[in-house]
């Protein structure tokens, strides 16, 4: 059997008040990536007294807007050339953690900024970083795990549909993670689901989709559980401390599982509505993971049925139990007021049919880089977890714009 690695940020400071771990950092010059919300919370100027009571120099970027587009990200490498920081630290949720990342691996490797998006996301993964600055990320969602994870999501917002594009490459996990509850305690009940239902997405699709691992599996089930105990109550309540610091490790940990696991179609098909709709993140997940599951249930039975188990939920088989499982994830949306079908969630059908189309190809395009595609069967295809057509990938996403999923086949 192949080995297998698992990378973690070699510091991750956790629970309430880890955000004082932040004074043992020793910088001298810190340059804080950040957005306008996140900043009108006084969180940017925390963070710069706490650096500048060890005689740091700090400079704050906090034009982040969520979904961060390439333009974003490489104006925050701008101000990295010009501060030349030896620390960098994305605070926020994971479009500032995000874009950061990207700043950073810029600022290291500063001939990637001249090349095209798509070489420039080819090229990321080969590239050396800390020869100039280390990486801190402070985390004020419990949602994306951004703050452990060796991914980055960007947009390029140049070209139709847009392409929000997720890279990744070990070297960038940050150096030091923090996770303090108290920084997530003041996120709207709005934005406390969205995000605590995009940790979930990430468990429980890295649970069906990796492979059995002592590893992974662990954290990814322990994060689902803890989600699926403690969202509706951080949403509820947001005062409550618990509920707070259960998901904001459970956000990490999960963070963690896909990190060294893996994600895919419901994440893909997110990016597209996402990107094209504005629709929040951990919102495009929660309306595409049923319809997804549901087609991916022939290839991936096993897991998905084992999934349930973990969660409590039983049935008399296979099917009962995975259609108890997705009915348990419908539920959960209700509970956090996150509409079942895009439908009725205020976009325009105009809207979504006149996209409809062009992003259906477009995800159906992402499958064309399998060797030897076209000789699969329509059932080996299937049992893959791999649409066949435009037109299927179309139905699924027809099946979250009506709050419907396909048949378990
Ligand atoms: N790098 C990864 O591993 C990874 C994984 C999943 C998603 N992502 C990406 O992360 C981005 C989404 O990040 P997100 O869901 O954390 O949201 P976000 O960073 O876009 O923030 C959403 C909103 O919440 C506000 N906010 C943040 N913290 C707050 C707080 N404590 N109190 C009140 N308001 C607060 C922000 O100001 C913003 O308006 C997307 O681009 C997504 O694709 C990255
Ligand atoms: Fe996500």
């Amino acid at each position: 059997m192949p080995y297998r690695r698992f990378v973690v940020p070699r510091t991750i400071a956790y629970g309430p008040g880890a955000l004082e771990h932040l004074s043992t950092v020793s910088a001298q010059r810190a340059m804080i990536v950040t957005d306008p919300g996140v900043r009108a919370l006084g969180l940017a100027e925390r963070v710069e007294k706490t650096l500048q009571s060890s005689n740091a120099e700090t400079t704050v970027f906090d034009n982040v807007e969520p979904d961060p587009s390439k333009e974003t990200a490489w104006a925050a490498f701008a101000l990295a050339q010009e501060f030349k920081p030896d620390t960098i630290i994305g605070l926020g949720g994971g479009s500032p953690i995000d874009t950061g990342k990207t700043a950073w691996l810029l600022y290291e490797n500063p001939d990637l900024a001249e090349k095209s998006f798509l070489e420039f996301l080819m090229e990321a993964r080969r590239r050396e970083l800390r020869k100039k600055a280390r990486y801190v990320a402070i985390a004020t969602t419990s949602g994306t795990g951004s703050e452990v994870t060796s991914a980055a999501v960007i947009t390029d917002r140049s070209v139709d549909p847009p392409n929000k594009a997720g890279y990744g490459s070990v070297q960038l996990v940050p150096d030091i993670a923090i996770a303090d509850p108290e920084l997530a305690s003041s996120m709207p009940p709005a934005v406390t689901a969205n995000t605590g239902y995009d940790a979930l997405v990430h468990a429980v699709e890295c649970y069906v989709l990796t492979p059995p691992s002592d590893m992974v599996d662990p954290l990814a089930l322990w994060a689902a559980r803890t989600i699926m105990e403690w969202l509706p109550k951080a949403v509820e309540n947001g005062a409550d401390m618990e509920a707070r610091d259960k998901m904001h490790l459970a956000a990490l940990q999960a963070g963690i599982a896909f990190s060294n696991g893996r994600l895919g179609m419901v994440h893909g098909m997110a990016h597209l509505i996402g990107a094209t709709h504005h629709i929040p993140h951990g919102r495009a997940n929660a309306f595409m993971l049923c319809p997804v599951f549901a087609f991916l249930y022939t290839g991936y039975k096993a897991r998905l049925s084992a999934l349930a188990s973990h969660l409590g939920i039983g049935g008399k088989d296979d099917r009962t139990k995975v259609t108890n499982l997705l009915k348990a994830f419908d539920d959960l949306k209700k509970k956090i007021d996150i509409p079942l079908a895009i439908e009725a969630s205020g976009l325009e059908e105009s809207e979504w049919q006149a996209h409809l189309g062009p992003i259906a190809a477009s995800y159906a395009m992402t499958f064309s880089r399998i060797p030897n595609l076209s000789e699969l069967s329509p059932e080996a295809r299937r049992a893959q977890g791999i649409p066949g057509s435009d037109k299927e990938v179309e139905a699924i996403f027809t099946h979250a714009w009506n709050g419907t999923r396909g048949e378990l086949a």
